[in-house]
């Protein structure tokens, strides 16, 4: 017996005035997986998010989780962007804490959970300072760390390591793929970054150029943790770097 998705896209169309921005897109994802989006810019992988979402409705089509169809946001389904949107009159600490608004744990244990989560991206020590003063970087793990620590059933992340410095980048993919592993949330990222799509994805969605489409669908079958010098790993990033600028 096939296991119903936990999300479906169905013939999922999106047009702007008379602009097409995605067309027939059609993805099953099934409940504990990591699906990365990866395509040239503007071909619609932020569009698909948002719709995914609920921050914007399809023009046609359905998307559907756990067979019901999305209509708007809902606690079950969480997205961190690629700048950090913080509060600005809020604390680091206090930020993090608005993503356990919907939880029922005492505040005592909140804190403690938030304060955890601030030291797993290195920033217990900024716990009690306001965003204007940390650099782009470090908001972006405050960022991380509240979309983290809601503990979505579904998380979304749209280009979310893009701002940081290698080494920050990599640590946090680490983490992530930690997290994924450990909790077995069903995970969406969209990335520019091939190698970051290689190293975490179970499978990789390259989207052709607007209006997008699934141009082709790359597991990735290799074994955690991957190591980025492998042979398996360089031919996967080659294949998908093709892909995405091979414009046919
Ligand atoms: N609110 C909007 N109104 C009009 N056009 C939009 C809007 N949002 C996105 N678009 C257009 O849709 C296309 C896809 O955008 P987007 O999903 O952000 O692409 P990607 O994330 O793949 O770079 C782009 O051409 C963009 O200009
Ligand atoms: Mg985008």
């Amino acid at each position: 017996m096939k296991t119903l998705p936990l999300i479906s896209f169905r013939n999922v169309c999106k047009s702007w005035n008379q602009v097409t921005v995605l067309e027939n897109f059609n993805l099953d994802v099934t409940s504990g997986e990591l699906v990365v989006l990866v395509g040239s810019s503007g071909c619609g992988k932020s569009t698909l998010l948002r719709m995914l979402v609920g921050l914007e409705p399809a023009s046609s089509g359905d998307i559907l989780v756990s067979g019901n169809p999305v209509s708007g946001v809902g606690k079950e389904r969480g997205i961190i962007f690629q700048e950090p949107r913080l509060f600005p009159w809020l604390t680091v600490t206090e930020n993090v804490l608005l993503g356990l608004a919907n939880s029922p744990l005492n505040s005592s244990e909140k804190k403690q959970l938030a304060l955890n989560m601030l030291e797993r991206v290195q920033l217990a020590d900024f716990a009690n300072v306001l965003p204007s003063q940390l650099s782009g970087g470090m908001a972006q793990r405050v960022a991380i760390a509240r979309g983290i620590i809601a503990h979505p059933q579904i998380l979304m992340l749209d280009e979310p390591f893009g701002a940081l410095d290698a080494l920050t980048r990599h640590t946090l993919q680490q983490q992530l793929l930690e997290l994924h592993l450990s909790t077995g949330s069903t995970t969406l990222l969209v990335t520019h970054d091939v190698e970051e799509a290689v190293a975490l994805a179970d499978r990789v969605i390259v989207l052709s150029p607007r209006p997008g489409r699934i141009r082709e669908e790359v597991k990735i079958t290799l074994p955690h943790t991957r190591h980025r010098d492998d042979i398996a790993f360089i031919d996967l990033c080659r294949h998908i770097r093709h892909l995405i600028t091979d414009v046919l």
